[in-house]
């Protein structure tokens, strides 16, 4: 009954991403330019009460986790009342936060405090000065004690999102395999998607999953965790040298898995998307500002997950980039 985010392909929206703020503090290459991006006014963002007002009407549709994204989403100052708020909602949905890990340090025990339930850290080298080329900011310390002070906080699994690149990072994948199970964070490669602002994505720059797994390859074993256990998730998971850690590979681009896709987003300008690469939006801030009650909201929320397209489409010949890049979508 609770279920009513349903799409023409009968899959059911339960997991909100919602982006905060489409602000970073890092610049890095493949995302944004070092100038950073023309970033939403004050007055365009959802403000708290906004945002928790909507967040409940997703709740009432059937969502059951809300991941908090960015941009940098520590950068919004009032996240952590945001938080507490969400986790009063009826029924509590599971609450995730995917950020660069910078103030995390200081945030991640009121975070948890408030009732955030688990941490995403990007992180795509531990090599100070590849970071510092790769995010144009010398910021590495400041990321490992955010994932120290994640796992200290109870903010489990930690895990780690990394995007493979070619010549960047990709000669030293089994390296940072092996600093995440020397400290007990769950590694996921991410291959990376046509979303970057600079709309510079090529396929051929793209370090895909077969790659990834020649590389690893040469110093662990990987052994595929049943597919049953993957759900929705978007990454694949392997037991590494017959476990019990794992690493992840997130093959949104080679082994697309849009089929079992459970997401819907929230922008920091409050539009619902149906998808990382949909067409469209719904303006919800338009109904919330003139007046709309929920039911008003809830239906277009509806309408607008029964446009979702069955998958991406990065391979088909129509396939055009969205407008807006992944840093003001949101992860
Ligand atoms: P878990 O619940 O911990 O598995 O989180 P998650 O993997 O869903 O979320 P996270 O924010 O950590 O996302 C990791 C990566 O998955 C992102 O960087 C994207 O590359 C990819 N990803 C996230 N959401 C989507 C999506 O809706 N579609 C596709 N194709 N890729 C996605
Ligand atoms: N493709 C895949 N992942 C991306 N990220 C940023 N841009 C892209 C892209 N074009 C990753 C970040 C972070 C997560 C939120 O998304 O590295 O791990
Ligand atoms: Fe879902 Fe769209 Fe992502 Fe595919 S690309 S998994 S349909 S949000």
């Amino acid at each position: 009954a609770d279920a009513r985010l349903v799409d023409r392909y009968g899959r059911v929206g339960r997991d909100l991403r919602v982006s905060v703020t489409d602000r970073c503090n890092l610049r890095c290459t493949y995302c944004m330019p070092a100038e950073g991006l023309p970033w939403l006014a004050k007055p365009e963002m959802l403000t708290d009460d906004e945002l928790v007002r909507l967040i409940g009407i997703f709740v009432d549709l059937g969502v059951r986790q809300v991941r908090f994204t960015g941009g940098e989403p520590l950068l919004r100052r009032s996240l952590t009342d945001v938080v507490r708020r969400v986790a009063a909602l009826e029924p509590r949905p599971q609450m995730a936060l995917t950020s660069n890990g910078i103030g995390l340090d200081r945030l991640a025990a009121p975070l948890a405090e408030a009732g955030l339930d688990r941490v995403n850290v990007s992180l795509d080298t531990v090599d100070r000065d590849t970071f510092k080329q790769l995010t144009l900011r010398d910021r590495l310390a400041d990321v490992e004690a955010g994932l120290k002070a994640a796992a200290d906080a109870g903010l489990t699994p930690v895990k780690v999102n990394s995007v493979a690149m070619r010549g960047v990072n990709e000669h030293r994948v089994a390296e940072l395999l092996q600093w995440c199970l020397d400290r007990g964070y769950e590694l996921r490669f991410i291959e990376q998607m046509p979303l970057d602002a600079q709309h510079a994505w090529t396929r051929d720059e793209m370090i895909t999953v077969d790659e990834l797994h020649e590389r690893l390859a040469e110093r662990f074993t990987l052994t595929p965790l049943p597919d049953a256990s993957r759900g929705s998730a978007p990454a694949e998971r392997f037991l590494v040298d017959g476990g019990p850690a794992t690493v992840g590979i997130i093959a949104s681009v080679t082994r697309p898995f849009c089929g079992a896709c459970d997401r819907v987003r929230l922008t920091a300008d409050g539009q619902v998307r149906n998808c990382l690469f949909a067409r469209g939006e719904g303006d919800l801030r338009a109904l919330l500002r003139g007046g709309a009650d929920d039911e008003t909201i809830a239906a277009a929320i509806t309408g607008e997950m029964a446009r979702k397209r069955a998958g991406h489409g990065i391979d088909d010949e129509s396939f055009v980039q969205p407008d807006r890049p992944m840093s003001a979508i949101g992860g």
